[in-house]
């Protein structure tokens, strides 16, 4: 079975998912950690970003991959090197290049192959598996998800204003939803889960009925 969680950043999905998949018994696939690896990656090998042919070149030769929920360039566990800014502010460039996403999906798909699976990202229900079982779309209002993050931030001693992180959390969303491939957007037959004034328990509980009862 594939339950796919899409949803904007900050909407909580990469915990979300996980807590879904350990109490259900599924995997766990994290699509955004593979285009963090893919462009850490191309960071590191100084491949022109600005070329699409060359950094499409670049993706179809990495050995990424995915394993015990962690995601490896070779036999380097990358998981703490993929959340700098800097690897953040470049993903733009490659989420952008369709024979990218091409690749990366057809990893996604071969990783849920013959598997129960949770994977969570902003095209997964839409374009990768649009046969998924379960399709969730899980957003919040961009203020909450702000404050959210200004939290989490807050927790690893960066201490940012609300204003900081609306204005880096829109121009992401702007980002995520006009790519002319693989664009954030809730499939057709998601069932969106909005949830604002939602604790994690309520939202982990509201998602594991939700997928029982496509079983
Ligand atoms: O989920 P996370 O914030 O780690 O994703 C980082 C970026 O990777 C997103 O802002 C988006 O641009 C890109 N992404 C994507 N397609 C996915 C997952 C992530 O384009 N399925």
């Amino acid at each position: 079975m594939i339950v796919t969680i899409d949803g904007p950043a900050g909407a909580g999905k990469s915990s979300i998912a996980h807590q879904v998949a350990s109490e259900l018994g599924f995997e766990f696939l994290d699509t955004g950690a593979m285009y963090r690896a893919a462009t850490l990656a191309a960071l590191r090998a100084g491949v022109d970003l600005q070329d699409s042919e060359k950094l499409a070149e670049f993706v179809s030769r990495i050995d990424l991959r995915w394993r015990d929920r962690a995601i490896w360039l070779g036999t380097e566990d990358v998981s703490a090197l993929i959340r700098t800014p800097d690897v953040t502010d470049a993903i733009r460039y490659l989420a952008d290049v369709p024979a990218v996403r091409a690749r990366l999906s057809e990893l996604q798909r071969n990783i849920a192959t013959g598997r129960d699976i949770v994977t969570e990202g902003r095209d997964q229900g839409a374009e990768v598996f649009p046969n998924a079982e379960c399709k969730i779309f899980l957003t919040a209002s961009a203020e909450e998800r702000a404050k959210r993050r200004m939290r989490q931030l807050a927790d690893s001693g960066r201490y940012l204003s609300l204003e900081e992180v609306l204005r880096s959390q829109n121009q992401r969303d702007l980002e995520d939803q006009t790519r002319e491939v693989g664009r954030l957007r809730a499939a057709d037959d998601a069932i969106i889960v909005q949830t604002d004034g939602m604790s994690p328990e309520q939202v982990l509980d509201h998602i594991v009925h939700l997928v029982r009862s496509k079983v």
